[in-house]
């Protein structure tokens, strides 16, 4: 478990896009042996959102950036680092957060992109607050972007109706203004990783001309995941407001990873945390992944859930398994 408490970090400007292109349950039903009762009641999700041809994740990303930057009121050329958390980039080499630099008109920040799945903002944040410590005049872009419907398997019911496209982004300095980071906890667990795998790197060594196979996509044992990101995530939130003389009271609303509101409602239960100051948005957008709780901030900002001088609560979990939990306050 790594902890980074008594740094000054300030994440100042919030941004979050999803595609235009949106899928219902109901469009789903047309090719996938599946209902909208099905979907609705076992995860509470009732559309997702899917990147356009020829649009990837790199676009999104650059777009909740922009959005980040005009929110923080700086310029793309004063960021000193893009850190991206993706586990659907647009490729192996070169990194998307090289791909978000270019396509913002700016080179020469520190650049790269890191795989906590789920987790990746939370990941980030995280990172971010470790640069500005180490880097005080640091200007951190990070963003967090998925293509997961590019790597979904259509003929499997059991992982295709859940996840859908986005990207969040934020700006982080060791100052200014903006919600202050008050702490941050990251955890992990690899001997769990193969509950839940998205293929297509080095393990299976794939020949020119070779049809992809069903590890390509993502696979996953849905009972399992469920409960160990229910343990978890309540578990490392208990962690990191306890070790802060905090308790759930002190917290005006918990934004957890968007995956599955049957999850979110355990874990709130666990925490006890009335479901009013639960942020949840997955019923519109899915489980994006890295973007999900960088999309659920923008987006409870945007309809006035979120507002200065509240204490949030984030709590995500993902593949590795990895898991997080950060306190911002507005
Ligand atoms: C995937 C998940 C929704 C499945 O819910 P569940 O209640 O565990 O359902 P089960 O897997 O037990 O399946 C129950 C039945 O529904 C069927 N089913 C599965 N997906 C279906 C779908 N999309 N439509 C209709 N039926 C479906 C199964 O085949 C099974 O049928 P059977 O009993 O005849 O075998 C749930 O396990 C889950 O959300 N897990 C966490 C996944 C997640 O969020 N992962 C990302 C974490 S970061």
């Amino acid at each position: 478990m790594t902890a980074s408490r008594d740094i000054a970090c300030r994440v100042r400007g919030f941004g979050a896009y999803t595609p235009v292109d949106v899928l219902t349950n109901f469009d789903l039903e047309k090719f996938v042996e599946t209902t909208d009762e099905w979907i609705t009641t076992r995860t509470g999700i009732k559309q997702r959102h899917r990147l356009a041809e020829g649009q990837n994740a790199s676009d999104a990303a650059t777009e909740a950036a922009r959005l980040a930057l005009a929110d923080a009121g700086m310029e793309p050329g004063e960021i000193t680092h893009v850190i991206n958390a993706t586990c659907t980039p647009d490729y192996l080499c070169p990194n998307t957060a090289c791909l978000v630099e270019a396509k913002l008109g700016i080179m020469g920040a520190m650049a790269f992109d890191f795989n906590a799945a789920c987790s990746g903002y939370v990941y980030g944040l995280s990172m971010a607050r470790a640069i500005v410590a180490a880097q005080p005049d640091a200007r951190v872009l990070l963003t967090a972007t998925e293509a997961l419907t590019r790597r979904l398997n259509w003929a499997d019911r059991t992982t295709c109706v859940l996840f859908g496209d986005g990207a969040g982004a934020s700006v982080i300095t060791a100052d200014g203004e903006g919600a202050l980071l008050e702490d941050v906890l990251c955890a992990s667990d690899g001997n769990l990783g193969g509950l839940l795998t998205i293929g297509g790197g080095t393990h299976t060594p794939y020949a020119k001309g070779d049809p992809v196979g069903e590890d390509f996509f993502v696979q996953m044992n849905g009972r399992d995941v469920f409960k160990h990101a229910v343990r978890n995530m309540a578990a490392i939130s208990q962690d990191v407001l306890a070790r802060n003389g905090l308790t759930t009271d002190d917290v005006a609303l918990l934004i957890p990873h968007q995956a599955n509101l049957r999850i979110i409602e355990a874990v709130g239960d666990r925490l006890g945390v009335p479901a009013e100051r639960v942020f949840v948005n997955l019923h519109e957008f899915g489980n994006t992944s890295a973007a999900s709780v960088p999309l659920a901030i923008a987006d409870a900002r945007a309809k006035g859930v979120l507002r200065p001088g509240m204490r949030v609560l984030l709590a995500t979990f993902g593949g590795g398994f990895t898991w997080g939990a950060a306190l911002l306050h507005f």
